[in-house]
């Protein structure tokens, strides 16, 4: 099992190109089932989710080609309807598959998706909605049986602005016959991106980014080329690098647009962004400003990916901070290890008081998440001595070759 072993106190500056949306990659991958033809996707990051993705896409017979950051995937020939249940397990994210194969196939199977380690992650809102569209879902035995000879669009209110059941609806209304329309849609950019990709191979999608969305049911989708949009989380992983080490950093090919949330608790810490033609910089205060409050919310609201990396910036902060993490109910497993570094939070049920030291001390930790694992390494650039992340597999699936990144821009990590 691969660790990570920071040196910390190293000021992180320099320059770095943000590559694709991971969340955006995944829906748009399980869209290329849709056209029956060529998709070609470029700025493809390499990460481990995204292989998944890729292992599906031939297990339902798609020839998935890859060079090195373009993928081209030749949908044409479908010859399986079952998401292999080994892949469901290893990515929650799959489930996206069931809007996707229903409108290409009208029948799907898959394995109930099991919890992850922010939540129990419910898809309640994902068959509702393919339900009220005319599929049949059988649930027996741990698995999903899903058939619908023709969706049907309709009226879609959803109870909370989901971004996956948001996705999947979108993919199994392209040939619905109809228009359905999502109300209380999910507002993330990652959700336009995806009505980029199908409206460019044909689909007649109107309303991505706002809270109503309108699926006009088509007849067909063509070869299709598509750019993935920068991935925003990564972004504000490594501009909080820069704060939490009093650096500063420049930042390539970002949406400026899409990063205010995030940006907007940077500069209430004190730091200076300036914008440029598709990058930024971000100069560091030399003390981090503790901001009043981190409320998550569905975008345009604050991230709750970015949560734990604003916690880890916070804990070095020169006054008290209160987060209250509103989207996922067991996201705060970071905290403990944080505390470990000799961080103040006091955690009760969805609230996290955050009161800042003055320093951290490198310790062993260890990643239990996603962005957890990436707020560890944040920590650990800052703390004084050495800091050992240990489970790495949890940021490889977010994050790049996240030590070397980082290395680049002056931090000392041995992977091991
Ligand atoms: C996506 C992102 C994830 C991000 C999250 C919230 C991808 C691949 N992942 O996850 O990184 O943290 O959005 O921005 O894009 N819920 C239900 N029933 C459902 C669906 C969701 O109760 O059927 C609940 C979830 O348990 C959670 C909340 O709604 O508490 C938000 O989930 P959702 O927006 O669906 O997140 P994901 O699409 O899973």
């Amino acid at each position: 099992m691969s660790r990570l072993i920071i040196n910390g106190g190293n000021r992180i500056c320099g320059e770095v190109r943000i590559g694709g949306a991971k969340n955006s990659v995944l829906p748009i991958l399980a869209a290329t089932v849709l056209n029956g033809g060529i998709n070609i996707i470029h700025d493809i990051p390499k990460l481990l989710d995204v292989y998944i993705m890729e292992r599906i896409l031939t297990s339902l017979g798609c020839s998935v080609k890859r060079e090195n950051r373009t993928i081209v995937v030749d949908s044409g020939q479908l010859v399986n309807y079952v998401i292999p249940e080994e892949l469901v397990r290893e990515m929650r994210s799959s489930v996206i598959f069931l809007g996707a194969m229903l409108s290409r196939c009208g029948k799907v199977k898959a394995s109930y998706p099991g919890g992850c380690e922010i939540g129990s992650r419910p898809i309640d809102l994902h068959l509702k909605s393919l339900r009220e569209m005319g599929a049949e879902i059988e649930e027996k035995h741990g698995f999903l049986y899903c058939e619908a000879k023709k969706l049907r669009g309709c009226d879609i209110q959803l109870d909370f602005p989901s971004v996956g059941a948001t996705e999947n609806i979108m993919l199994a209304a392209v040939f619905a016959e109809g228009v359905t329309t999502i109300r209380n849609a999910a507002k993330e950019p990652e959700i336009i991106d995806l009505e980029k990709f199908l409206n460019a191979a044909g689909a007649k999608i109107l309303g991505a980014g706002t809270a109503t969305v309108r699926i006009e049911g088509v007849e067909r989708l063509y070869n299709v080329e598509h750019d993935i949009i920068p991935d925003r989380i990564v972004a504000g992983t490594y501009l909080a690098a820069a704060v939490i080490t009093k650096g500063e950093i420049i930042l390539k090919n970002v949406i400026h647009e899409y990063l205010q949330p995030i940006l907007y608790k940077f500069r209430e810490s004190g730091c200076t962004i300036e914008y440029f033609n598709h990058s930024l910089r971000l100069i560091a205060p030399e003390e981090i400003k503790a901001v009043e409050s981190v409320k998550t919310l569905p975008h345009p609201g604050y991230p709750t990916d970015m949560q734990a990396q604003m916690m880890a910036v916070m804990s070095l902060s020169d006054g008290t901070t209160i987060f209250t993490e509103n989207i996922f109910e067991n996201r705060y497993k970071h905290a403990n290890e944080l505390m470990r570094m000799g961080a103040n939070i006091k955690i009760d049920g969805r609230i996290a008081v955050v009161r800042g030291v003055e320093r951290l001390s490198g310790a062993t930790v260890i990643a239990q998440d996603l962005r957890g694992g990436a707020a560890l390494v944040l920590a650990g650039l800052a703390a004084e001595g050495t800091t050992v992340v240990e489970n790495v597999r949890h940021i490889d699936r977010g994050y790049e070759n996240i030590h070397d990144v980082l290395n680049g821009l002056g931090a000392d990590i041995i992977r091991q």
